[in-house]
């Protein structure tokens, strides 16, 4: 039966076989505020007295070390990229944790599960928490939501005829959508989509992982449309 992960996981390690990235196999983050350092309690409200406490473990950065989850999700929404991420869920697909961990890292303004409502979230390592999720129950609702919010949907997939990446300008309110392993983005959601782009590939395999996939688009969005000077 696989654990739940905590947000704050004990710093003693829980699984020494764990990998790099599972924290709460090794000390991160910081202990309790009084012997991280000398300066008084916070008493600003954005802080939670429990982790001033006990300390804080849990992944987020620096910057938002002993906050509350309400108050790290606040300051992201201030400053959000208009970009959206959706992924079709008819299969139940793997990949979604890593999508939505990954939408996090980019501060993409929502993630959007088209399909199955569940999804296994043991990828997205606690980052859904502060991450804005929907559901749709099928492409036609997906594409009424980006139509009522001004998004222009890119389907993401390496089929006949569509545009390389390397060469596409991204809308900047946009709407980028991947398929999943096997049948990759539905012929309907190809059909409304304002274009479809690919990945160049070199190799034998037919496509990358759909992880990996989104990492790639989502970073060339960034490159074209986000401010640089605002990353952490
Ligand atoms: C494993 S692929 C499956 C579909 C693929 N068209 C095929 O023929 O096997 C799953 C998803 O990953 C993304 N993907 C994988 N490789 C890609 C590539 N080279 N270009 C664009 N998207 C890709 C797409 O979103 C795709 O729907």
């Amino acid at each position: 039966m696989p654990q739940p992960i905590s947000e704050n996981p004990p710093p003693v390690p829980a699984d020494p076989a764990a990998g790099p990235t599972e924290w709460n196999s090794h000390p991160v983050g910081v202990g309790p505020w009084g012997e991280e350092r000398t300066d008084p309690l916070p008493t600003d409200p954005r802080y939670d007295p429990e982790l001033l406490a006990d300390g804080d473990r849990r992944n987020v950065v620096d910057a938002y070390r002993y906050w509350t989850r309400g108050a790290i999700v606040e300051d992201i929404d201030s400053r959000r990229h208009p970009l959206h991420i959706g992924i079709e869920n008819f299969g139940h697909d793997a990949n979604i944790g890593t999508v939505v961990r990954t939408a996090n890292a980019f501060a993409a303004a929502a993630v959007h599960i088209v399909g199955r409502r569940r999804w296994n979230r043991r990828g997205a390592m606690v980052t859904d928490r502060y991450q804005h999720l929907e559901h749709h129950e099928d492409v036609e609702q997906l594409m009424e939501y980006a139509s009522a919010h001004g998004l222009e949907v890119v389907a993401v997939d390496n089929v006949p005829g569509s545009e390389p990446i390397e060469r596409v300008e991204l809308p900047r309110n946009c709407l980028l959508l991947f398929g999943q392993e096997g049948p990759g983005v539905s012929a309907e959601a190809q059909r409304q989509a304002a274009l479809t782009v690919s990945i160049a590939q070199f190799g034998s395999t037919r496509s990358i992982n759909a992880g990996v996939a989104a990492g790639i688009v989502m970073h060339t969005w960034v490159r074209q449309h986000a401010d640089l000077a605002a990353a952490w």
